[in-house]
């Protein structure tokens, strides 16, 4: 299949208008520009592959159209009972079953954290996640992993709960584990370290000022 659209069809248009609106309510960091941004990462990494491009694309732009229903359906966003609304989306815009089965297959296993499982996906579903996992990270991953945060009502420490402190010790510092591709784990380290910054940053601060300014100091970063 050809690496671009040439000219984009007009059912992709809709589709991208179709999930702009339906992501509009996120508050998460996992809005309508993530996943443009997951779409320009995976494009970048599959460059020159024989891959299919145009599955990853769409599956990129629409991997996370279930997030603003996550919370009130109680339904995973990733996983095949979950993707059934992302399925209308596609019909809806005019694709066909045999064109979104890829994608489909594609967004119902982006979030894994095993390196086993990692390895034995195609590779477009490999490509899809080093996609996802690049955005969390740097400048633009630590802003996302804050609103996050805040739209779960997490504090930024806490010795009771879990926070955005532990998260991204625990799991930010934990992804650049998580790349296969060369091009994704030279596009990592650099993202990587504005992490590690961001943290031994926070660890400083926590030792002038003591823990308990953390919550307004760091949520004032949204405004
Ligand atoms: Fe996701
Ligand atoms: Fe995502």
């Amino acid at each position: 299949m050809s690496e671009r659209f040439n000219p984009p069809p007009q059912k992709y248009c809709i589709l991208l208008s179709k999930l702009e609106e339906t992501l509009r309510p996120d508050q998460t960091g996992h809005g309508f520009i993530h996943g443009l941004r997951t779409r320009r990462f995976a494009e970048i990494i599959a460059e020159g592959e024989n891959i299919d491009h145009i599955s990853l694309r769409l599956a990129a732009e629409a991997h996370d159209a279930q997030r603003p229903f996550e919370k009130a359906t109680g339904l995973s966003h990733y996983g095949h009972q979950a993707i059934d609304r992302t399925r209308e989306l596609f019909f809806q815009s005019g694709f066909k079953k045999a064109e979104i089965l890829p994608v489909l297959e594609l967004i119902a296993v982006h979030d894994i954290t095993s390196w086993e499982k990692l390895i034995s996906l195609s590779r477009e579903a490999q490509i899809l996640i080093e996609a996802d996992n690049l955005d969390a990270l740097g400048y633009v991953g630590i802003r996302r992993t804050i609103a996050y945060a805040k739209a779960f009502g997490q504090k930024v420490y806490s010795e009771d709960s879990r926070s955005l402190y532990d998260h991204m010790k625990q799991y930010h510092l934990n992804l650049a584990k998580f790349f296969v591709s060369p091009r994704a784990i030279e596009m990592a380290k650099p993202l990587d370290k504005e992490v590690q910054h961001f943290l031994d940053e926070l660890d400083k601060e926590y030792e002038e000022t003591g823990k308990a300014d953390y919550d307004m100091k760091v949520f004032d970063l949204l405004k």
